[in-house]
């Protein structure tokens, strides 16, 4: 249902019998009963609302939007719950053009709530971005990478004793397990989300070809950036062309998880995620602009103060300094409109921490005082922090006040309790 300025959208979260494995049954959690969720387009300019409903999961929801600025009450709260049997209208602006996901984020549960499957993409587009050359419609293909863990009756494997992250071994990309896509010689947009509870890849191709990035959490880089590979934590985005003209047909391609045994989610269990065949010749009309969008970095000068966070384990919890979650904590009240620079510290001990922050999108300003990474460029809502590795963000607080969380986006880590809030005033 549509109006002049919004749209209303349905779903219902509930438990399904899908075949994930061929000729198995796995119960999982779907918002529709499928897993990922529908996905969701919408352009800047027009409002949603979506009508979440918790029918049988028998167990409550909180639905976050990640990467929009929605107003307190509609931001997924954690301890804002939906029990079974009842809904929430969730009002959400659609102030930008990204690539943004929704996914459960119930206090303590969010893991399982996840990996149970619910998780969905939602692609915010404006005429801006419409009117460059880039690949569009067919060409323009979701990828939700997540792993799962599969007894062999199909049953999906959630074990969240001893708060450890959970390392599946079947990669599924949109829900299935390695799968095999054919393309045309021609030039594809990727829109790569990592929906994984807790694993982080280093994406590569087989043919040590470069990507080229174009997006990442909050819409378009400035301009293009080629890389070889990239590191891809659990929550962020990432969007690049595939130029695959270049390969004769009968190529295939395969998309590979190139983390390293120095790595600290490396198993060895998924090196390969998905493959591309090159089947077919085809005309392209498409292009990659040298410039995607206008950008005017913040500037360190422009902070008026800077916070530290310290995210570490002690005394059996995963901590943000030195406390768990606690509804009546505020770790920072920047005011409206003030520039800040939040400097997010992983001391050690054997984890890597893919730290979010609500409602704002940031830039990075140095990584170990280094300049960071070459795709990590643009605005961005999902920083990894690598063990020893401090890293300085930049952001504006608003277009909202109110209360909003930030945690670590392994989600067992944020369950038990790496989160805390902040309060723009
Ligand atoms: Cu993607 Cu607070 O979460
Ligand atoms: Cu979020
Ligand atoms: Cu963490």
């Amino acid at each position: 249902r549509s109006d002049s300025q919004t749209d209303y959208y349905e779903i219902t979260m509930r438990k399904a019998q899908v075949e994930i494995l061929p000729g198995k049954l796995t119960e999982i959690w779907g918002y529709n009963g499928i897993t990922p969720g529908p996905t969701i387009m919408q352009r800047t300019g027009r409002q949603s609302v979506v009508r979440f409903i918790n029918n049988s999961l028998g167990t409550p929801t909180s639905t976050h939007l990640h990467g929009m600025a929605s107003l307190p009450e509609y931001d997924g709260y954690a301890e804002d719950l939906t029990f079974p049997g009842y809904y929430k209208d969730y009002y959400y602006p659609n102030n930008r053009a990204a690539t943004i996901w929704y996914h459960d984020h119930a206090i303590h549960a969010t893991a399982r709530n996840v990996y149970m499957g619910l998780a969905g993409m939602y692609i915010i587009q404006d005429q801006t971005e419409l009117d460059l050359p880039l690949p569009k419609g067919q060409y323009d293909v979701p990828l939700i990478i997540q792993d799962k863990e599969f007894a062999t009756n199909g049953s999906l494997i959630f074990d969240d004793q001893g708060q450890k992250s959970q390392f599946g071994d079947v990669i599924l990309v949109n829900g299935v397990p390695w799968p095999r896509m054919e393309v045309a010689r021609r030039k594809y947009r990727f829109r790569a989300l990592n929906g994984s509870i807790s694993r982080s890849y280093r994406l590569a191709l087989n043919t040590g070809d470069p990507f080229i990035i174009i997006g990442v959490d909050g819409g378009l880089t400035p301009a293009p950036v080629e890389v070889n590979s990239f590191r891809f934590g659990t929550a962020e985005r990432y969007e690049f062309i595939i130029d695959f003209s270049k390969y004769p047909i009968g190529t295939r391609v395969i998309l590979k998880n190139r983390s390293l045994p120095n790595n600290l989610d490396y198993d060895g269990k998924t090196n390969d995620i998905m493959c591309f065949d090159v089947v077919r010749d085809e005309a392209d009309d498409s292009s990659i602009p040298s410039q995607l969008r206008t950008f005017t970095p913040l500037l360190a000068s422009q902070a008026v103060r800077t916070r530290e966070f310290r995210y570490e384990r002690t005394n059996g919890q995963w901590v943000i300094n030195g406390k768990t979650w606690n509804a009546n904590r505020v770790d920072g009240t920047p005011q409206f409109g003030d520039i800040e620079i939040w400097r997010l510290y992983n001391n050690g001990g054997g984890w890597f921490h893919p730290i979010h922050l609500h409602l704002i999108d940031c830039q990075i300003l140095d990584r170990n005082g280094r300049k960071p990474f070459p795709y990590e460029v643009g605005w961005k809502d999902v920083f990894y922090v690598g063990e020893n590795e401090s890293v300085r963000v930049i952001g504006k607080f608003g277009p909202n006040t109110g209360k909003y969380m930030q945690h670590c986006h392994n989600t067992v880590h944020e369950d038990h309790d790496m989160m805390t809030q902040f309060e723009v005033l």
